[in-house]
């Protein structure tokens, strides 16, 4: 990055909570900031206490950011969730106070693809009964039941980041591969798009689901969709707990009608490490139980960390908003020699008007100018000549709509 802010670099307060991963917090030290790096999370009123200072907070999900911290972090540019998901945070209260929040929600993609055909191989050749009998001192030498996963129908329902992964991985091992999603996808290799979900359930030998976890997945494979799998298929659950009915699928597996399952995530999980773990399905043979493992890898950790810290870097030096969760999102090119104003405010109407007879008025030639929204948020983005002064930059601030000025030059 070249760009610096009118704020001195070195002044920028950066805290890292929960012992993020060392070349995110070595690639934010790098710009220059004053980075606090803390290896445990922090309770709130630890937060209330710090926050005020703060400009940029890096946390993962064990540091809760409620609507009273918000209300405090008075001098708060962004916050980065160095995590998938970002229910730690009030997404809400940060946003009217213009704090964009950055997560990276598809640095694991390639981990569960990875761990999905690990599965479908390992449910091919009932590894699990093989290597358990192994151990036991058992040498269960048969081929009966064991299959190549090549030439077999894999079944993708939700065909999105992962759901793609998992296909071109398919297509390579020799399998066909159908898919189902609810939106119009660009099909990778040869894969089948199948107009519903009966159709992709009938034709499978392997059912594999990634659709995100909403009201309308909720459930979305109970007794009847299991019922129009083929008989001696199997099914694989790595996206969300609530998508698969557990207990009919339990049913299924106990009476041989289909053949195994691999799951990773479950209607309730244990909430921490070390907690007990329970489910109709353990003790069933040619099941798979994973606990919530799929995107957890070294390199899904390092990748997590380097995208927000990227993105954390650039909105502070350049503004760009570009994957924020709760603000307008803008891709900004590089400053050139110019000013930038990065204006935050309420969407309503006029705002724009307002602010070009601003600079109208002061005779400040505007190079170039983004506007994006996010429900009541406005994000206007002014690039001046080298005029821009600090009394447009006051004029801005005393607009009443306005939520935050910050200039970069
Ligand atoms: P994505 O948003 O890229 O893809 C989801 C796809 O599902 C989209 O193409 C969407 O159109 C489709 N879809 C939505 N509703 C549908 C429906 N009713 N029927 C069919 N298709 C539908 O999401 P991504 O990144 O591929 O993640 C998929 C799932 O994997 C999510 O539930 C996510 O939470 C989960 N996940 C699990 C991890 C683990 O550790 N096991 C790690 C990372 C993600």
């Amino acid at each position: 990055m070249t760009q610096t802010t009118s704020f001195p670099k070195n002044q920028i307060k950066v805290l890292l909570l929960e012992g993020l991963h060392k070349e995110s917090v070595r690639r934010i030290e790098a710009e220059g900031f004053h980075v606090i790096s803390e290896k445990r999370a922090y309770d709130e009123a630890e937060l209330l206490e710090i926050i005020p200072e703060i400009h940029v907070l890096g946390i993962r999900s064990k540091t809760y950011v409620s609507a009273k911290a918000m209300a405090k972090a008075k001098r708060l540019l962004s916050i980065g969730a160095f995590c998938i998901g970002t229910n730690q945070i009030d997404l809400r209260a940060a946003k009217i106070q213009g704090v964009p929040v950055f997560n990276a929600p598809y640095s694991n993609t390639r981990s569960v693809a990875e761990l999905v055909i690990a599965e479908v191989i390992m449910l091919a050749r009932q590894l699990f009964g093989k290597i358990s009998s192994a151990h036991a001192g058992e040498w269960n030498k048969s081929a009966a039941g064991s299959m190549e996963v090549r030439g077999k129908t894999l079944g993708i329902i939700g065909y999105g980041h992962i759901g793609q992964q998992v296909s071109v991985l398919a297509e390579a091992l020799g399998m066909r591969v159908l898919f189902y999603d609810v939106v119009d996808k660009l099909t990778m290799g040869n894969a089948t798009r199948v107009p519903d979900l009966r159709d992709l359930m009938e034709r499978s030998d392997y059912v594999t689901l990634h659709v995100p976890g909403t009201r309308d997945t909720q459930g979305m494979i109970g007794a009847k969709q299991l019922d129009w799998m083929k008989s001696g298929a199997c099914l694989i659950n790595a996206s969300r707990g609530t998508v698969v009915d557990i207990d009919a699928l339990a049913a299924r597996l106990k009476s041989g009608r289909l053949a195994g399952a691999a799951i990773d995530v479950f209607p309730e999980e244990p909430k921490s490490v070390g907690d007990r773990f329970s489910s109709p399905l353990q003790g069933l043979p040619n099941v798979l139980l994973t606990p919530h493992i799929g995107g957890s890898t070294e390199e899904a950790q390092r990748n997590i960390g380097l995208e927000v810290a990227m993105k954390l870097i650039r909105f502070v030096n350049n503004g760009s908003t570009e994957g924020a969760v709760n603000f307008p999102n803008e891709v900004l090119p590089e400053m050139a020699d110019q000013h930038r104003i990065l204006h935050i405010h309420q969407n309503v109407p006029g705002v724009l008007q307002k602010v070009n007879t601003l600079f109208g008025e002061a005779g400040i030639n505007v190079t170039g100018q983004f506007l994006r929204t996010y429900e009541d948020v406005g994000y206007l983005i002014m690039d001046a000549n080298k005029n821009a002064t600090q009394k447009i930059i006051r004029d801005l601030k005393n607009m009443p709509e306005t939520i935050k000025v910050r200039a970069l030059f």
